[in-house]
């Protein structure tokens, strides 16, 4: 069995576009808008609610009509990035380009500008404010993994040393700023079910084993969470066909990706509904986080990807790499559900930025590209991680805009 680092997943989804080419029809999603008139959504009706702790917003008011996914990306070097790279010291090495020698940075100045209103400024303060006494933990493979990233370096600039600390636990990585006793928490599970890559380092990626109907090993440390986001997509992506184990007997077989993605998300889906108090605890599920492995896609004619990308694609885009099948059961599984999931719809706004991912500028099994394997990024590029200030700093702005909406809601 081979042992490999997560860093090497790139060079074997490059296996995955002729696989899932046949797969992927461009077009017809169902909508699934934000709706005011579902129960937890009262606040849109009733303006007349004083908000407990933060003044009304223009963002606030306009959220019932706003499609905050249907927009452009703007330069805006005046307020972005969101901090500094080198400001950040939880930042691993796969993610941080500039100090791994990118010449480029205008990938950070990008700003999400959604076209019928703006998302609230990223506040800090209010996120902690929003977050005193609990905990918000994100649940998936090294994607969601740089988004706990972008939100420990959003929220710590304003907490001073020695009042916030990162330490690991098994399968975890936990965040904590003291004075508000609040914690975020990184925790592994790249199929969300139990697989045999459940360890955060030590896991194979060629064999992959998931257990379709098994949840309860990582699910008891998402009990009580308070709130919980869930990712999971690239590892599926590997062939069209994975083994996995559904029910006794215990028997492997080859399933379809699309089917053995919807038992896994039906397993974890009744588990939701079974174990969320939605008084008390928020659920959010982020759509796919889409790839730049082939230029020809954004660029005809050409044969390379997302290495020396430095502008995003301007135009309507919609790579074949992101399924709008499993998109679609994606929206509905969590349509069905009793309990009432957000579904962070992060997929077309990233599929722009094929200048975001961390190319040749990144690491790969703990150690930094060497100038040789820089100088051949067609085999090298990593066109799936994204630099971090970057695109999942973005993906935070939303999600702290739901929980800044939730906030009002006596959350
Ligand atoms: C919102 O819900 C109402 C009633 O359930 C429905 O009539 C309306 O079409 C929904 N709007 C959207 C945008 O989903
Ligand atoms: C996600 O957002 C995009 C852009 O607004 C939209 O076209 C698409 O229909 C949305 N998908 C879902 C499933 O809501
Ligand atoms: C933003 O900064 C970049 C590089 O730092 C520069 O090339 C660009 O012209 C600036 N844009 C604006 C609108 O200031
Ligand atoms: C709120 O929405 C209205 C109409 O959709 C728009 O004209 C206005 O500019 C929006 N306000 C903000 C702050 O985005
Ligand atoms: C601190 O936060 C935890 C949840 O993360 C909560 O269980 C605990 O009660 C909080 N402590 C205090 C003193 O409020
Ligand atoms: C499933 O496992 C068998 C036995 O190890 C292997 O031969 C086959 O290639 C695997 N299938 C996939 C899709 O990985
Ligand atoms: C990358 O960009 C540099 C500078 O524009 C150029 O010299 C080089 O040929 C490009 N490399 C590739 C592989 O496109």
């Amino acid at each position: 069995m081979t042992m490999l680092s997560v860093s090497s997943v790139p060079r074997v989804l490059s296996l995955f576009p002729l696989a899932l080419a046949s797969l992927v029809v461009v077009g017809t999603v169902r909508l699934f808008l934000e709706n005011c008139s579902h129960p937890e959504k009262i606040i849109c009706h009733s303006s007349a609610i004083e908000p407990p702790l933060f003044s009304s917003t223009n963002f606030l008011s306009n959220w019932s009509q706003c499609n905050i996914y249907d927009g452009k990306w703007v330069l805006d070097n005046a307020s972005r990035p969101l901090y500094k790279e080198e400001d950040c010291p939880y930042l691993a090495n796969q993610v941080t380009c500039q100090r791994n020698g990118r010449p480029d940075s205008l990938y950070q100045n990008w700003r999400w500008q959604p076209n019928g209103c703006t998302l609230p400024r990223f506040d800090a303060r209010k996120l902690l404010e929003i977050l005193r006494n609990k905990r918000l933990m994100f649940i998936g493979d090294s994607i969601q993994r740089s988004q706990f990233q972008s939100m420990v370096c959003l929220l710590q600039s304003v907490i001073p040393d020695g009042k916030k600390s990162i330490h690991r636990a098994p399968s975890m990585k936990i965040f904590k700023a003291e004075d508000f006793n609040a914690t975020v928490v990184f925790y592994w599970a790249p199929f969300i079910v139990e697989s045999n890559s459940d360890h955060a380092v030590k896991h194979t990626v060629h064999k992959r084993l998931v257990k379709l109907d098994s949840i309860e090993k990582h699910s008891q440390h998402w009990k009580g969470v308070d709130v919980l986001v869930f990712e999971s997509y690239v590892w599926w992506m590997y062939s069209p066909l994975i083994n996995a184990t559904n029910g006794t007997p215990y028997i492997v077989e080859e399933y379809k990706v699309t089917t053995a993605y919807e038992l896994a998300l039906r397993t974890w889906a009744n588990w939701i509904d079974t174990n969320i108090n939605p008084q008390t605890q928020k659920v959010f599920f982020t759509s796919s986080s889409p790839t730049h492995l082939w230029s020809w896609e954004w660029r005809t004619g050409s044969d390379e990807n997302c290495f020396n990308e430095t502008y995003p694609i301007e135009g309507s885009y919609w790579g074949s790499g992101s399924s709008i099948d499993i998109m679609k059961t994606v929206t509905d599984v969590l349509h069905e559900m009793k309990i009432k999931v957000n579904f962070l719809n992060i997929t077309q706004l990233s599929e722009y930025r094929k200048d975001g991912h961390t190319s040749v500028y990144t690491e790969r099994r703990g150690k930094l590209l060497t100038s040789e394997q820089r100088s051949n990024p067609k085999t090298t590029a990593d066109c799936i991680h994204w630099c971090l200030p970057g695109v999942p700093d973005t993906w935070n702005e939303i999600l702290y805009a739901h929980l800044l909406h939730n906030s009002y809601n006596n959350f």
